[in-house]
């Protein structure tokens, strides 16, 4: 079975639109964590919160341990996963929290703006160079990048060297291009990009497009891997999260080298320190915002290799992402394919499309199953490729 996201959005969609202070808490020694959370969840779990945000239900607070524990507990038994979207490390201060809450209500507000518009009711056709693009995706490939990228002992952002996978993904980009016969008309360029709050980089390929080279596609997942047990084995293979969404874009990415050149520019990212509070993400489209980039849209991929509502059925986040492409996405699959498409929110930031929600650009993210029947060996040893992993349903995300 083929599934069509990202060559619907690199080619079709894109070849045929154009638009346009508190400070630190201290507990027993512990410095507590500055969190963005569900504000029911907060104040069920008698949480204080600094800044209320009443209309997107969030709110900013300081965390124990303790309570750390209480927000994941009730977050868990709603079907959500952490509960929070933790801010450490982040510069905090009253401008920066209420900046975040504005940065939010300026993309809904645009979402519901968009929904409006017909520009933004896109119905897709079938397009012959999409379907034969789509032919040639080789699931093996994708078997190979999870295999090789879940080998290292850990993608962690805060390892000692925090880029040894990084290095060695950049050396193995430059071999894909070296190989494309297509390269002098696609010119595709490979950059590491150096962040403020960790030491780890992320990666980006930009493909310049031919016809808008100034309106850029973006098509991203993290790098990065976590094991957040407190004792014993702190291996993080992170096999499905985020191996197998980073292997979808690698994938993605040769086969695009294969194809004629798109009329918009397209850069694919892999994130470093997403686990840690999307370290990376946020801080490229940050830069994107303030250098007024027009980015179109951005498809988020974490998590692809777990069916946990069984194959041909794919969630898809509500929260966070913008209805048109939402729609698009549903569109493009019961054009293209048998695939359903099951809606749900993860009740706050959980990856990085919120990074460009928060400044203000379109995003979707499709997801490998619901909150509740996701992989549940996530963030830890455990999440490795075994019996229950499918690349049969990770090869729908295509
Ligand atoms: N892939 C996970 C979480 C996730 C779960 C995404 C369900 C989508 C649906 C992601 O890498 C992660 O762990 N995110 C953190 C939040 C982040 C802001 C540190 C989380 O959910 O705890
Ligand atoms: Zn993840």
């Amino acid at each position: 079975m083929k599934s069509p996201l990202f060559f619907l959005i690199v080619f079709q969609l894109f070849g045929s639109i154009g638009f346009g202070h508190p400070g630190h808490v201290v507990e027993n020694n512990y410095v507590a964590k500055p969190i963005l959370a569900d504000l029911n969840f907060l104040q069920e779990a008698g949480v204080p919160v600094f800044y209320p945000d009443k209309k997107n239900n969030l709110g900013f607070a300081y965390i124990t341990p303790a309570q750390e524990e209480r927000i994941s507990m009730l977050a868990h038994q709603k079907g959500k996963c952490a509960g929070f979207q933790s801010l450490e490390g982040t510069e905090i201060n009253r401008e920066k929290i209420l900046g975040m809450f504005h940065g939010l209500e300026t993309s809904n507000q645009k979402n519901k703006l968009y929904d409006q518009m017909s520009i933004f009711s896109v119905q897709v056709t079938e397009k012959p160079a999409i379907t034969q693009a789509l032919q040639s995706l080789k699931i093996e490939n994708l078997k190979t990048w999870v295999a090789w990228l879940s080998n290292y002992p850990s993608r962690f952002n805060k390892l000692k060297e925090p880029n040894k996978h990084v290095d060695a993904l950049v050396d193995r980009l430059k071999q894909m291009f070296s190989v494309s016969a297509n390269n002098p008309v696609l010119k595709p360029q490979v950059e590491t990009i150096s962040h403020r709050s960790t030491e780890q980089k992320s990666i980006r390929v930009t493909i310049p497009g031919s016809l808008h080279p100034d309106e850029i596609i973006v098509l991203g997942g993290h790098l990065d891997s976590i094991n957040t047990s407190y004792f014993g084995n702190k291996a993080a293979p992170g096999a499905d999260d985020n191996a197998s969404g980073s292997a979808n874009l690698l994938e993605t990415l040769r086969v695009v080298l294969t194809q004629a050149q798109a009329e918009r520019t397209i850069e694919f990212y892999w994130y470093a320190g997403e686990e840690s509070g999307l370290y990376g993400s946020t801080e490229i489209a940050n830069a994107a915002q303030a250098a007024n980039k027009k980015v179109i849209a951005v498809l988020q991929l974490d998590m692809t290799l777990f069916p946990g509502e069984g194959i041909g059925k794919i969630g898809s986040m509500t929260d966070y992402t913008s209805a048109w492409l939402r729609n698009y996405l549903k569109s493009a699959t019961s054009t293209y394919l048998n695939i359903q498409i099951l809606e749900g929110e993860c009740g706050y930031g959980c990856s990085d499309h919120a990074s460009w929600y928060n400044a203000g650009y379109p995003t979707i993210m499709p997801f490998e199953a619901r909150l509740d029947t996701m992989n549940q060996n996530l963030h830890s040893a455990r999440d490795v490729v075994d019996a229950n992993s499918s690349f049969e349903h990770s090869f729908e995300f295509f």
